[in-house]
C-alpha cells in the first residue's frame, strides 16, 4: 500500500475480534517507533505494552480500551524532553505523538485496527503502574484485529474540513 492509503484506509476502530496480535506485528509496529523522529533526537518515549490480562484490566480502570487484545500505553519523559529556549516550551508531547502516529500507520498496514486514546484518567495510570513523577502518560494506542465492517477511505471527503479551511500560501 502506498503511504496515502495506509492513510486513507486507517480508521478509529472500537471493535475488536478476541485474538491475539503476533509478536511479529507487534515488533514491526516497534520498530516503527524505533525509527520515529524526536525534536533533537531527544527520544522522551517510554512506552508500556499491554497484552496480558492484568495490565489490560488496569488500563481498563483509566480509559475505555474497547476489549482490545493490545495496547500502548506511550508516555514522555519531561526529563529528556528538547525545550525550546526562547520560551521553554517542551516537546516531548509532540515527540510522543509523532511515535503514536508512527505505531498507528504500521500497524494498519499489518492489516490491524487501531484507536488513539487520549480520554484517560492520568492519576489512575500513573497509580496503577507506578509512574514515576518525570513520565507524563500523554496517549494509549489501542490495536487488535478489527471485528465488523471497515469504514471507508473515502469517508474523509465527508468527515474532514476542506484544506481551504486551512491551509493558505504565502500568507495567512
Ligand atoms: C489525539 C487523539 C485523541 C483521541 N482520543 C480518543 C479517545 O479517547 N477515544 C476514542 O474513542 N477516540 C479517540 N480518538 C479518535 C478520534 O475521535 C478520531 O480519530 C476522529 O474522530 C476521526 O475519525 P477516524 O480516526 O475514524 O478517521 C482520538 C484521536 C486523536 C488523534
Amino acid at each position: 500500500m502506498s503511504f496515502i492509503d495506509i492513510a486513507k484506509t486507517r480508521y478509529s476502530c472500537r471493535k475488536y475480534q478476541d485474538r491475539k496480535v503476533e509478536k511479529e506485528k507487534l515488533d514491526k509496529i516497534l520498530e516503527a517507533a524505533f525509527v520515529a523522529p524526536t525534536a533533537a533526537n531527544c527520544q522522551p518515549q517510554k512506552l508500556i505494552v499491554l497484552q496480558e490480562k492484568t495490565g489490560l484490566e488496569k488500563l481498563s480502570k483509566a480509559a475505555g480500551i474497547y476489549d482490545a487484545p493490545l495496547a500502548i500505553i506511550v508516555c514522555g519523559d519531561v526529563n529528556r524532553s528538547w525545550t525550546r529556549p526562547f520560551d521553554g516550551k517542551k516537546y516531548h508531547d509532540i515527540d510522543t505523538s509523532i511515535v503514536t502516529d508512527h505505531m498507528m500507520l504500521q500497524a494498519t498496514e499489518l492489516g490491524l485496527g487501531t484507536v488513539w486514546v487520549c480520554y484517560f484518567k492520568p492519576d489512575v495510570i500513573r497509580e496503577e503502574f507506578q509512574l514515576p513523577d518525570n513520565l507524563e502518560p500523554i496517549s494509549i494506542l489501542v490495536i487488535g484485529y478489527p471485528e465488523g465492517e471497515a469504514a471507508s477511505p473515502d469517508r474523509h471527503i465527508k468527515t474532514r474540513l476542506p484544506l481551504e479551511a486551512y491551509v493558505s500560501y504565502e500568507s495567512l
